[in-house]
């Protein structure tokens, strides 16, 4: 089997609105962030050396012979040639990524994406958005557990979706673009953990669990009426309400809440914890003029690193 030379990649992530409620099958909305990325190349090997994977970022590198059936990136490639009904190929699969890890903005679901990809490509195979998605979410679960769906699905589609689990997703049509800045509290979090927590508080009052997660439903369709309308006044205050409710929800944290208080007191249109929560990561709704003075009121409150990634109306 020839093998052709192949490099692809896939985007990050942001969830808008709607984590933890989505995982119990309520709507929320993920963005991908174009500008930061996960990459994958594959090379033709030596004869007879199956398939050899690098992990630049982690300087490892291994043999898919040698992998246990629930190692991520062994079970990416199996899923992928199963798929293609190919045999092992002798070939190099080489991974790097600008994303960083357990942050929340999907550095698992975007190597897995990038690498599902390459190998196709590197077959003469192209998979489908929908193909890849799924393969991820094979690949999703081994790292969090019982993911929604809606990580793989942003990230495999590359365009801002509005995502219930179990449904083909809907792409959203951005009516004016709009900043995002993203900042991270320095503190790891486990999205198993945390959905994992949600999921006990739910089970033990469920009543009160069931009225936060219906009134996060409402808020992103709200949120997606607004994105849709160019509204962001209205998206600024739907993702403080959003906030406010996941901290009900208990995934927040006091260095999550200052970062969030820090960017709407220096004019952000909104600001909330994004992903699982317990750490990782904020977004803020910023507008052009603001979007400095806030990125510095959140280096002050203590952000470890703040990106910014405009979210724009040209996905068609
Ligand atoms: C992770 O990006 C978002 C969560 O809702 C988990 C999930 O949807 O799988 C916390």
């Amino acid at each position: 089997m020839s093998i052709t030379p192949a490099e692809r990649s896939a985007p990050g992530k942001v969830i808008l609105c709607g984590e933890h409620s989505v995982v119990h099958g309520r709507p929320a909305i993920a963005i991908p962030i174009s500008g930061m990325r996960a990459h994958a190349r594959v090379e033709p090997g030596p004869p007879g050396s199956g398939l050899r994977m690098r992990a630049s970022n982690l300087k490892r590198e291994f043999l898919l012979r040698d992998l246990q059936p629930d190692h991520p990136l062994g079970r990416a490639a199996h899923l992928v040639l199963d798929h293609l009904q190919q045999p092992e190929p002798d070939a190099i699969l080489t991974l790097w990524s600008d994303l960083p890890i357990a942050s929340g903005m999907g550095s698992g679901a975007a190597i897995t994406v990038a690498a599902a990809r390459a190998l196709a490509a590197s077959l003469d195979s192209q998979l489908s958005a929908d193909i890849v998605s799924g393969i991820t979410f094979e690949v999703e679960k081994i790292h969090h557990g019982t993911p929604s769906g809606i990580d793989n699905t942003v990230i495999a589609w590359e365009r801002p979706i509005y995502f219930v689990k179990g449904q083909a997703p809907e792409p959203i049509r951005i009516h004016t673009p709009f900043h995002l800045l993203i900042a991270n509290s320095g503190i790891a979090s486990s999205t198993r953990e945390a959905v994992d927590e949600v999921r006990r508080r739910w089970m033990a009052t469920p009543s009160y669990y069931d009225v936060v997660f219906n009134c996060i439903g409402a808020i992103v369709r709200a949120a997606r009426a607004a994105a849709e309308q160019g509204a962001l006044q209205a998206l600024g205050t739907l993702l403080n309400e959003n906030h406010e409710l996941l901290a009900k929800m208990g995934v927040s944290l006091p260095q999550l809440d200052r970062l969030v208080q820090a960017a709407r007191a220096a004019g952000a249109l909104g600001a909330k914890l994004t992903g699982s929560g317990q750490g990782g990561n904020i977004i803020a709704l910023v507008e052009a003029e603001t979007l400095e003075p806030v990125r510095d009121a959140l280096v002050v409150a203590g952000a470890a690193t703040v990106w910014h990634t405009q979210v724009s109306t040209g996905y068609d």
